[in-house]
Order: C-alpha cells, then sequence, then structure tokens
C-alpha cells in the first residue's frame, strides 16, 4: 500500500515528474490556456453533456431550494442529496482555480513545465463533469457554486501563501476531495441500485475524476520532500475538520472523510478502487 507521506529521493521525484507530464499530455491532449480546454477532454465532455435518454423524476423546486440553502436536518430523499453533493462538491476546486491561475501561470512560464496547467484545466473539467450530472433529472446547472467561507478561506490561504506552506495545504486538499470521491462512488452505488443506466453514468463520471486526483496527489507528492510531507501529514486532520462543515450534504451521505487518516487506505490500496481507476491513475 502506499504510503503518501514518504519522501521519495529527489532524482526520483524528478524522474517521476517527468512521466506524469508525459502521462497528461497523452490522456488530456492539447492544451488551449486562453480558453483553459484540452482537446481530448473537449470529446469526452460531449457525452456527458449530451441529454441521456431517459429523465429520472425530482422535485427541481425542492432541490433549488436546498441549492441555496441546505436543511441537514430535514428528511430529503437520499437521490436528491446525492444530487445536490454532486452538483456542488467541486465548489472548492472551481474557485481554487480562478484564485490560482496567475500565480501557476507565472510559475509554468519560469520552469517551463505546463503540468500544473493542465491539472487546473483539469479541475475546470471536473466541475462540468460534475455539473453535467443534474442532465439525468432534467435540471440545469450550469454554474459552479459559489463556496462556503470557511472553504474560500482556506483557498484563499493557498492561494496567497509562500509555496513551502501553499504544497502542503494544496495535498491535505487533494487527498480530502479524492476521498470524499471514492465515498461518493459507494453511495452512488447504494442510491441509485434501481436505475443501473443512470448509475452507471454517474458512476462514470466520478471514475474520471477520482482517476484524475490521484495524479494531482502524485504530483503535489513529487514536489515535496521529507520535512514538507511531514507538515501535511500534520495539517491534514485539521484541514478535514475545519471543511466539514463546508460539505453538509456529503456528511449526510456518510461520504464526508469524517477520520480522514484512517480513510486514507480507501486511496492508498488499490484493492478499494474501480478497475477504472486503478488502472488508469498516475501513481507516484
Ligand atoms: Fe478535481
Ligand atoms: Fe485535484
Amino acid at each position: 500500500m502506499l504510503d503518501l507521506f514518504a519522501a521519495a529521493p529527489p532524482n526520483v521525484r524528478r524522474a517521476r515528474l517527468e512521466e506524469y507530464h508525459h502521462y497528461l499530455v497523452e490522456r488530456d491532449g492539447e492544451m488551449n490556456l486562453d480558453e483553459r480546454t484540452l482537446s481530448r477532454r473537449e470529446v469526452s465532455m460531449k457525452k456527458y453533456e449530451r441529454p441521456p435518454r431517459a429523465i429520472r423524476n425530482m422535485d427541481s423546486d425542492e432541490f433549488r431550494r436546498q441549492y441555496l440553502k441546505f436543511e441537514a436536518g430535514k428528511a430529503l430523499p437520499s437521490e436528491l442529496v446525492l444530487l445536490l453533493a454532486l452538483v456542488k462538491v467541486n465548489a472548492a476546486e472551481s474557485y481554487g482555480v480562478a484564485r490560482n491561475f496567475q500565480r501557476t501561470l507565472g510559475r509554468a512560464l519560469k520552469t517551463e513545465n505546463d503540468s500544473e496547467l493542465r491539472i487546473l484545466c483539469e479541475e475546470c473539467y471536473h466541475t462540468r463533469i460534475l455539473l453535467s450530472s443534474a442532465n439525468h433529472y432534467g435540471i440545469e446547472a450550469r454554474h459552479p457554486y459559489h463556496p462556503p467561507s470557511a472553504l474560500r478561506i482556506m483557498i484563499g490561504g493557498i492561494a496567497t501563501a509562500p509555496m513551502a506552506l501553499a504544497r502542503p495545504l494544496t495535498l491535505a486538499g487533494e487527498i480530502i476531495a479524492t476521498l470524499m470521491f471514492i465515498k461518493l462512488l459507494n453511495v452512488t452505488q447504494r442510491v441509485l441500485a434501481g436505475d443501473p443506466e443512470t448509475r452507471d453514468a454517474i458512476l462514470e463520471r466520478i471514475e474520471e475524476i477520482c482517476t484524475d486526483e490521484r495524479g494531482h496527489i502524485s504530483f503535489n507528492r513529487m514536489h515535496m520532500g521529507a520535512g514538507e510531507l511531514a507538515q501535511t501529514r500534520v495539517i491534514l486532520p485539521v484541514a478535514a475538520r475545519i471543511l466539514s462543515r463546508a460539505f453538509p450534504e456529503l456528511a449526510v451521505l456518510g461520504a464526508y472523510p469524517v477520520n480522514v487518516l484512517s480513510d486514507l487506505p480507501l486511496l492508498c490500496d488499490p484493492k478499494h478502487l474501480p478497475a477504472s481507476v486503478r488502472q488508469q491513475s498516475f501513481i507516484a
């Protein structure tokens, strides 16, 4: 099982980052920075954004109400809570992309390596992929959710912190996000068990995101030495506690990693992951 907090020697880290860059080019195709698009991902987006054959019933008024202000104590259908979780879970990453883009661009120009920009573009796709889940309910969700203040503060901290602190914070955020997605796979299996077509369409989306996210974790890890990784381990449970209130829909579904350290095997032990994620993700 992968130990997320074990540092690799510098020469291994450099070589793995090089491999990751090739992996990204192969997976994503050409990057258009002005549009923040990736040619291969545009192709797969078409599939997700196409209206599905069958639309499932959902109370769209209740959905809108809960989207604006989620009532964790109210008895709501699990399917409605799942859709809320899907369209809101990427709020932080989407906001983070906007906050971090210029800084990342500056760094990429200096180092002549565009992997980090590609990662930001992938995050834009995650938002689109997740929003497209609403198609299955005939509900339109076009814009990313505006994240609550706890998240905005953490993201603002990452955007302005010195890199020595920004990296551990970013890695902690990527780990927490990936665990949420892995847990959402299980929730989707359970909640949509009665409709295999919709279930598989949602699972495909989440699996694609989990595959990318394992790469993002690897990328951040390979930039860090033993000290920064030890720092990440300390930050992780604190960050998970602070952020727990920012994802009430996930908490209701049991998809929030409350005990983040004991949940780590979900992402480090391949036996917990679907075959597509195991086979396609870049792990280092
Ligand atoms: Fe993401
Ligand atoms: Fe990510």
